[in-house]
């Protein structure tokens, strides 16, 4: 089925490998529903990653991705979400450069931190995220009818 995923350029590939990644996505058949930079406050970033809230790197990660401008995209086609799993590769990007050298994080992300793309990883995460950056009518408005 058609779905829409989440998909975040940080600011260690934003927006320097901006026009590479777009490519890699349009190749993959991804159809670009909206896209936007967007420049997280403190208290948007904690609420994106609040899965992760007590986790060693959750400060570290709400700092950076608070720090600087990213760029921000809802995704779609059938199996968007785990599409865009495959095509941005292993999260730590030095294991994505072993297992999945042609991915987005092999390519571009630096280690298991900074790792250039972020992607929504359920249907429910999916929603809730895009609701978080492009607002909640948005993300009620592209839900496929039932
Ligand atoms: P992302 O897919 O956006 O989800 C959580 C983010 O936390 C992850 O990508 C990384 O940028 C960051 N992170 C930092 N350290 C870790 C870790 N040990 N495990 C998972 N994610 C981490």
């Amino acid at each position: 089925p058609i779905e829409f995923t989440l998909a975040l350029i940080k600011p260690d590939a934003y927006p320097a490998k901006k026009d590479d990644i777009l490519q890699r996505i349009r190749a993959e058949g991804f159809t670009i529903v909206k896209e936007s930079e967007v420049h997280f406050s403190a208290d948007v970033a904690k609420e994106f990653y609040k899965e992760h809230v007590g986790k060693p790197f959750y400060e570290t990660l709400v700092g950076w991705m608070s720090s600087a401008p990213i760029y921000a995209m809802v995704l779609s086609k059938g199996g968007a979400i785990k599409a865009w799993r495959a095509l941005a590769g292993p999260t730590n990007s030095e294991k994505a450069r072993e297992t999945s050298p042609t991915s987005i994080r092999a390519m571009y992300g630096k280690d298991g931190s900074e790792n250039a793309v972020h992607g929504s990883d359920s249907l429910e995460s999916a929603k809730r995220e895009i609701g978080v950056v492009f607002g909640h009518d948005f993300a009620a408005s592209i839900e496929p009818p039932v």
